[in-house]
């Protein structure tokens, strides 16, 4: 039975001409995309187009094979389903593609999803989707037939295929990509997190410099790219103090002289551990862990920079460090009054701090004084 509804956007098929014009334009911009989730939209924009399906969405498999997920489908917002079910799940079992013309009448569709959106299936193709080794990766599946014949043919599915084929590849490398860099984020987290322990703060002050470092560069105008890559790298900035002596790291009195001359090695050794590295992050964080001491009047360490030299990322890691550090109760010393925090902030405007940045710390402080709230240390 079909509605009054759906025959309203009973749509043809596309010529020949059409389809190839609809294939390579969004082939083009797909193979352009790093973003997953513009892919997957991409993606079902083009299943949807192509064989005249009211709705595409594209399953990807877990780590774990167990579940299959989708965060954009035409008509859902984020769904999770076992990978063994419904006839996405047989398409995987199978290996193969399946079409279905009469959904509730086949056992093996899984009404559930219907339930959940209020959606009536009717006809379904699953395709599974492969990776470069020949791997499953996903599913394609379109669902309900748009034409007057209101059912999928073996055609459809040729022309799901080739869509599946050429966007496939670049599915996998932005996974892949993905992958990397939530790795690389993980490491250099728990790099952070090693230097820091040693000196016997806690790990959520590389977790609060990360989020102030973030803040801050938004607030002072760096694009949402740059403010990530700085998040991901800051938490690395007291990495060199991993070859600081106990002794000295964790005296809980004032360093003399000459063991602060030792303790100011930390940043050029952090640098010496991260300069040669050829990843993004890492470079980032290379950067900030030389840098972080300087200050904006040239009387920082260890290179003594003034102003503009100093890379912005040195001069935002500063400011969120050096927050983090008063308001924090250290082996020598107890954490500052906000008030006097504040005061400090504007006394060392173009003094330590970079005066725009202070500007852009007092625009930030509700936002920044969230996040000091929602990463409490545990109790001192
Ligand atoms: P940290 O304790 O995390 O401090 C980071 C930065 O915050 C300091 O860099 C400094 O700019 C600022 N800061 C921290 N506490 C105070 C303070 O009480 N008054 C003022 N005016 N600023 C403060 P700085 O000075 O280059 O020190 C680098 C690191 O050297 C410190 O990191 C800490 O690990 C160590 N350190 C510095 N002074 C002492 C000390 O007297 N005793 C011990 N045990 N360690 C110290
Ligand atoms: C199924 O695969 O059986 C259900 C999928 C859906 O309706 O979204
Ligand atoms: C910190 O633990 O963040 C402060 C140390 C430093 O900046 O040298
Ligand atoms: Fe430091
Ligand atoms: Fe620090």
């Amino acid at each position: 039975m079909r509605s009054h509804d759906d025959r309203q956007k009973e749509r043809r098929e596309l010529n020949p001409q059409e389809m190839l014009e609809t294939i390579f334009e969004t082939i083009a911009s797909i193979s352009k995309e790093k973003e997953i989730d513009r892919i997957l939209m991409l993606m079902a924009d083009l299943g949807r187009e192509l064989i005249c399906a009211d709705r595409c969405t594209i399953w990807l498999l877990s780590d774990d094979k167990a579940t299959l997920w989708t965060k954009v489908a035409h008509g859902i917002s984020a769904i999770t389903i076992p990978s063994d079910s419904g006839v996405v799940g047989h398409a995987i079992a199978d290996n193969a593609p399946i079409i279905i013309n009469d959904a509730y009448a086949d056992e093996r569709f899984n009404p559930s999803v219907d339930l959940q959106t209020g959606y009536v299936t009717r006809s379904i193709i699953a395709l599974p989707i492969y990776g470069g080794e020949g791997e499953i990766i996903g599913v394609y599946q379109a669902i309900n037939k748009m034409t007057d014949e209101a059912v999928f043919s073996d055609d459809d599915l040729k022309r799901l295929k080739l869509a599946a084929i050429y966007s496939g590849a670049t599915l996998e490398t932005a996974i892949t990509n993905k992958e990397i860099e939530d790795t690389q984020k993980d490491v250099i987290f728990t790099m952070g997190e090693a230097g820091e322990m040693r000196s016997k703060e806690t790990g959520n002050h590389v977790k609060r410099v990360a989020e102030y470092s973030y803040i801050l560069a938004l607030s002072c105008g760096l694009s949402k790219a740059d403010a990530e890559l700085l998040r991901m790298a800051s938490p690395m900035h007291d990495i060199g103090k991993i070859a600081i002596p106990d002794a000295i790291l964790k005296k809980p009195a004032k360093l003399d002289e000459a063991e602060f001359e030792i303790m100011k090695t930390h940043a050029e050794t952090g640098y010496q551990i991260l300069k040669n590295s050829h990843r993004r992050i890492l470079k980032a964080a290379a950067i900030v862990a030389y840098e972080h001491h300087e200050k904006y009047n040239g009387r920082g360490y260890p290179q003594g920079l003034r102003g503009e030299d100093i890379h912005i990322f040195g001069r935002i890691t500063a400011l969120a460090d050096v927050f983090d550090a008063l308001g924090s109760d250290r082996v020598y010393k107890k954490a500052w009054e906000l008030e006097k925090i504040l005061a400090l902030f504007k006394e060392e405007k173009g003094a330590h701090f970079d005066p725009a940045l202070v500007d852009a710390f007092f625009r930030a402080l509700d936002d920044l004084l969230d996040i000091r709230n929602r990463f409490v240390d545990g109790a001192h």
